[in-house]
């Protein structure tokens, strides 16, 4: 029977979330300090705990099937490498930034310039797209750092809540493209292994969707049930039942994270009472 091997960050900002995810999905992981692998006791998964750079190769060669990895790292080591589902979390944006004394108006003030970044690849990539051409200076780690000590004129690197830049006296001027969490799959795949696959996708769907959505529950009398119904979307339609008492109802449905209070309001003002929001912790659709 085939094992599907998954890679993992080994540290940073996907790992937490990347474990959080596969414990969502009903993967049990005996997870050892310092392990490199571990294998799961109730699915047929490895996991591997790698360091992000290497995963797209490891990917590309098959020594991996699979990896939660940042789209950020597969779009500039990852060509070839296909995303199955993006995962919804460590979201940020790749962008250009230069000191906030700079009076800058357009990517054309980088033309001739040195930019530090961890992100060649990309960089050259977008670049190229706007007939820019720049020295770039290849470092791997505080690339913020690099303006401040002379050594280049503006960085591309990642940024999520924007607080390094701001630290740095950086500003943001250009997004190159936004980022996050992704399912990424080896190109050399047999069938057994993307059966494996499918089964997990399928579980991480059900854990996203639920993650995005509330179930609420909500009374009403009768008269008013139609007007919150016209505003409860609903998996298929409401859940209408009968309360004990005459003349009222109890309405189910479900309500996505986004609209949630926009659509609470409104089933206020329809004459909703007693609402009840809960989690949901898989949705099967
Ligand atoms: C990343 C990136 C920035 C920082 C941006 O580093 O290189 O330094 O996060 O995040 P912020 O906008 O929330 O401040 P990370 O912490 O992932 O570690 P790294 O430097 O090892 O990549």
């Amino acid at each position: 029977m085939s094992t599907l091997r998954i890679a993992v960050q080994k540290s940073g900002r996907l790992h937490d979330e990347s474990m959080e995810l596969l414990k969502d999905i009903g993967i049990s992981i005996d997870n050892g300090i310092d392990q490199l692998k571990a294998s799961a006791r109730n699915f047929p998964v490895e996991v591997f705990y790698l360091r992000n750079g290497d995963i797209p190769q490891y990917l590309k060669d098959g020594v991996v099937d699979a990896a939660i990895i940042g789209e950020n790292v597969l779009i500039e080591k990852g060509n070839g490498i296909n995303i199955a589902e993006k995962l919804g979390f460590s979201s940020c944006r790749v962008c250009i930034a230069v000191p906030k004394t700079m009076d800058y108006k357009s990517i054309k003030d980088l033309d001739g310039k040195r930019i530090a970044t961890s992100y060649p690849n990309t960089v050259k990539n977008y670049l190229d797209t706007q007939g820019i051409t720049a020295n770039l200076h290849i470092i791997n780690g505080s690339v913020e750092i690099a303006p401040n000590i002379g050594l280049a004129d503006a960085i591309v690197d990642i940024v999520s809540s924007g607080s390094t830049l701001f630290k740095n006296n950086l500003k943001e001027v250009e997004m190159i493209f936004k980022s996050e969490a992704v399912l990424a799959v080896s190109p050399i795949l047999d069938a057994e292994k993307q059966a494996i696959l499918d089964k997990i996708q399928f579980r991480i769907k059900s854990v996203l969707k639920g993650r995005e959505s509330k179930y609420v529950l909500l009374n009403a009398p009768n008269d008013k049930v139609q007007a919150i119904i016209d505003v409860l979307p609903g998996m298929k339609s409401p859940t209408v039942l009968p309360l004990a008492e005459a003349g009222w109802s109890s309405i189910h449905s479900v309500i996505s994270k986004n609209e949630f209070w926009d659509v609470i309001d409104d089933l206020k003002a329809k004459g909703a009472q007693g609402i009840l929001v809960c989690p949901i912790e898989k949705m099967v659709l």
